[in-house]
């Protein structure tokens, strides 16, 4: 069972400054745990130095996957061991399909699981995987032949995401505000998607700022974020609470809650 282990975490920008002051968080896997907290907290941040973003410097703390530091390796070997991060700002790659970006993916995967030699998913193989994972996130069959996130909408870039999970099948998933700019009607596909993945094999660190996403996902733990800290920590009710309070009560003196 995955067990990723965060901890006294600090991040900062590559100036120096600090932005993830030493957090702890544990998640097992079927756990999903949701961080809240306002624009420009650092929520990002924190997703990036997850994954190994060079932009990000660790400057304490440790990451352990498995009882294993992730801090030495670099952003592929952590998805080799598990990790999965779908960003908030997913960039585009003209020239690449998103069939053959998927497949790579995937090769890439079987590849460094199998030691380094080469073990590229048979074809009917990955059309039937594919198929399978297409009609249950609703994603139109016309996207596969598209350069990747090419003028895709809101909505087709955060299914392509979830898409690309569930075929990689991480151990711990990071999504960081695959809420952002999605109606009601993708929202509810997405977040479906993400809570069918969650069980046995995946736990789940649900980045947020509003508590909509939520109500597709139940949180199993609440963690508020502000000022490079967690200020409070519950459960489901915690977001409910948020969303009626705003963030205000949990900002430290001084901290503004940003846009
Ligand atoms: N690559 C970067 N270069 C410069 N400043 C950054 C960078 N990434 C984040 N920041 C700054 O760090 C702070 C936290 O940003 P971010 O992690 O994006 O917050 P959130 O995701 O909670 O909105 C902000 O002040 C932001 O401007
Ligand atoms: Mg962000």
């Amino acid at each position: 069972m995955a067990l990723l282990e965060i901890k006294d975490l600090h991040v900062a920008l590559n100036d120096g400054t600090e932005i993830v002051k030493g957090i702890d968080l544990t998640v097992r896997a079927g756990e999903v745990h949701a961080i809240m907290g306002p624009n420009g907290s650092g929520k990002s941040t924190l997703a990036y130095a997850l994954m190994g973003h060079p932009s990000y410097e660790i400057s304490g703390g440790d990451v352990l996957l498995d009882g294993e530091s992730l801090l030495p390796l670099g952003a592929d070997e952590r998805a080799q061991r598990g990790l999965f991060l779908a960003f908030q700002y997913p960039y585009a790659v003209p020239g690449v399909t998103v069939s053959s970006f998927l497949r790579s993916a995937m090769n890439a995967l079987r590849k460094a699981r199998a030691g380094g030699t080469d073990d590229p998913i048979p074809i009917p193989e990955f059309r039937k995987d594919l198929a399978a994972a297409m009609e249950h996130l609703k994603v139109p069959r016309e996207l596969l032949g598209r350069y990747l996130n090419d003028g895709f909408s809101g909505g087709e870039k955060k299914r392509i995401e979830i898409l690309q999970m569930a075929l990689l099948r991480p151990q711990i998933a990071v999504l960081d505000e695959t809420d952002s700019g999605l109606d009601i009607d993708a929202l509810k596909t997405v977040a479906d998607g993400i809570s069918d993945l969650v069980g046995p094999e995946m736990g789940a660190i649900v980045i947020t700022h509003y508590q909509r996403i939520l109500n597709y996902i139940r949180p199993d733990f609440v963690h508020v974020f502000a000022g490079g800290r967690f200020v409070a920590e519950g459960d489901a009710e915690l977001a409910e609470k948020l969303e009626s309070e705003g963030y205000d009560a949990y900002l430290p003196e001084g901290i503004s809650g940003g846009a």
